[in-house]
């Protein structure tokens, strides 16, 4: 019998970071290369137009696995059914923008967008947000969705994942596939802390290979201000590594892994405050993601940890503040 496709949702799908998505999406590498899917692109009015291009290209690709494609202006309809949602879109910071200005222009996003999943998707809608700050982002439209169950909400931190393995492995010379447990914590910007206490290499601890003045000064700083470089280096924000990462984070969210980096909803652990949107070392079991237990947290790992963490609390603060939440 032929399987009923999965409906995912993207934001923002003419945008760069959508265009470097849909087709990987389309090919079959978000899902599975055997789960037919349907896209739905939501953007905004200016912007619909240039998304109805990219729905002609992906028509243009004759993909055997899509079989349907939307675009709209109306997150009712975007999200009606959703199974999957990838919320790219987000109003980026301009000139002079204070910090509470980039919250209130984004709470304006992800609030509506919030409630009309709420309202409009399946029951096991799964939601990841990529458009920053993405952590809080998350949490706003998480709050507007009080059916959805919590911890549906995540967000992205794979990308930072994935930039930290590439940088171990470049400095230890091995290939990517032999860091095992890397784990990037907190929030999606500058303050995260990717730990190398619990990565290992060939069974042996990652911070035991290198030696400290590198991983203080060097690796974590790349990893944490590897988006402010790209942006430098480019003059546009990372596109084909996010798309990657998003397309990474939802595939093991759905597939199972044994370890990644997600942010997910705190349930306590390693002393983050319940409920905020925090990178954890995870497991993703039965479709489930699970904080990963048990680990040993050191004092230059807990220092880096609650600083995050702190950063995390205040654009909660400043959220509810702003009674976006
Ligand atoms: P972009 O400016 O190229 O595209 C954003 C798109 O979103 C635009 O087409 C815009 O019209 C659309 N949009 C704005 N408001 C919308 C709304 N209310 N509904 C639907 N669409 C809306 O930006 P991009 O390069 O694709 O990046 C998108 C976001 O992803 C940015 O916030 C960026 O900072 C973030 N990002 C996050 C990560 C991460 O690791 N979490 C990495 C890279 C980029
Ligand atoms: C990234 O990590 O590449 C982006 O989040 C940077 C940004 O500010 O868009």
């Amino acid at each position: 019998m032929a399987q009923t496709p999965v409906k995912v949702t993207v934001t923002g799908a003419a945008g760069q970071i959508g265009y470097a998505l849909l087709f990987r999406i389309a090919s079959g590498q978000l899902l599975g290369a055997d789960v037919p899917v349907t896209l739905s692109l939501l953007e905004i009015p200016q912007a619909v137009k240039a998304a109805e291009g990219t729905a002609m290209e992906l028509d243009d690709c004759a993909f055997p696995l899509l079989s349907g494609i939307e675009v709209t202006d109306d997150p009712n309809v975007a999200f009606n059914g959703a199974n999957v949602a990838l919320l790219v879109g987000a109003r980026p910071r301009s000139k002079g923008m204070e910090r509470g200005d980039l919250l209130q222009a984004n709470g304006g996003i992800f609030g509506p967008q919030g409630k009309a999943i709420n309202d409009n998707a399946a029951d096991d809608i799964r939601v990841l947000v990529v458009g920053n700050p993405a952590n809080t982002n998350a949490l706003i439209a998480q709050q507007h969705a009080p059916d959805v169950p919590a911890e549906r909400f995540t967000a992205m931190t794979r990308l930072d994942h994935n930039r930290a393995l590439s940088q171990l492995a470049a400095k230890l010379q091995v290939p990517v596939t032999e860091i095992k447990k890397m784990t990037i914590w907190g929030n999606h910007s500058a303050t995260q802390y990717p730990d190398l206490f619990h990565a290992e290499v060939g069974g042996k601890i990652a911070a035991e290979l290198v030696d400290e003045t590198w991983l203080r000064d060097t690796f974590i700083p790349t990893v944490a201000k590897r988006g402010a470089a790209i942006i430098e280096a480019r003059g546009a924000s990372s596109a084909a590594s996010a798309a990657n990462a998003a397309i990474d984070h939802v595939f093991d969210w759905v597939n199972g892994t044994a370890w990644t980096s997600a942010a997910i909803p705190s349930d306590g652990s390693y002393g983050v405050p319940e409920g905020l949107i925090s990178s954890f070392p995870v497991a993703s079991r039965d479709g489930k993601w699970e904080i990963i237990q048990g680990l040993e947290i050191d004092a230059f790992s807990r220092e880096r940890i609650d600083a995050t963490v702190r950063e995390l609390e205040e654009e909660r603060s400043a959220v509810r503040e702003l009674g976006l939440i």
